[in-house]
């Protein structure tokens, strides 16, 4: 059974302080991640160890990073490889967020590049995807999202790719206060399952874990998440809000 996930994306936000005080008070409101399920806490790269020490011990509760690079070692001044965040106790990288894509100019061939490097650390990518405004207006989001996919995953294994993690984050929805319905979430979703599918064989698609991201809140997250092909979400903005994430953990199938 695929796992159902609640992912927090920090971005750049947050000191260290500040960072502290919403895990201390994250755990102390009732949330339950049962075996079924992850929380997910993508933190800037400084954090890593210190919000890594302060959730040690609790059961399938784990740190991300939001990025690496995508040569294994080297000249690259202010980079951070795979082998850097393995070495430190990281098991999950977020790779190809939209922010990533537009402002760092992520391919879809050098993300191919970061996932390879990733798996053969033994770290799992967080692979996010997603179409603007302008794709999703013309209704050519599911060709675009494909697109991605495909040059970025499908020269992957099926062993590579069974229980992999896929983000879909409609980028007109990121920060914006816009979530995309439960419906236009699930079409594409299923969507996206079924583009596996194709290529891999139902058991290999089903076992993906496809998140919803793109205003994820407290007050949303129950009916998105209850849709049979959105398995949690990929959460911003409200998981620098602790009653928030918990509620958002909580909403998980
Ligand atoms: P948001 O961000 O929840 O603030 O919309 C989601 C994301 O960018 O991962």
């Amino acid at each position: 059974m695929r796992k159902q996930i609640a992912a927090a994306n920090w971005k750049m936000n947050l000191t260290l302080q500040q960072a502290e005080t919403l895990i201390d008070e994250l755990v102390k409101i009732p949330h339950d991640v049962n075996e079924n399920q992850l929380a997910i806490f993508g933190v800037p790269f400084p954090y890593l160890t210190a919000i890594q020490t302060k959730l040690a011990g609790k059961k399938n509760v784990f740190v991300a990073a939001q990025n690496c690079y995508n040569k294994k070692s080297g000249a690259y001044t202010g980079e951070v490889s795979a082998e850097m965040l393995k070495s430190i106790g990281i098991g999950y990288v977020i790779l190809g967020h939209s922010e990533r894509r537009e402002y760092f100019n992520e391919s879809n061939s050098m993300l191919a590049e970061k996932v390879n490097i990733c798996l053969e650390t033994g770290l799992v990518p967080i692979f996010c995807c997603g179409e603007p405004l302008t794709i999703r207006e013309a209704g050519t989001q599911n060709s675009f999202v494909e697109a991605q996919l495909k040059e970025s995953l499908f020269h992957l294994t099926a062993e590579q790719l069974t229980g992999f993690i896929i983000a879909y984050e409609p980028i007109w929805a990121i920060g914006t206060g816009k979530t995309a319905t439960s419906e236009q979430a699930q079409e594409i979703q299923s969507y996206i399952r079924s583009v596996f599918a194709g290529q891999y064989g139902n058991d290999v698609a089903d076992s993906i874990s496809i998140l919803y991201g793109g205003s994820v809140k407290a007050a949303n997250a129950k009916e998105i998440f209850g849709k049979p092909d959105v398995d949690g979400g990929l959460v911003g903005g409200a998981s620098l809000v602790a009653s928030e994430f918990a509620a958002i953990i909580n909403s998980l199938k």
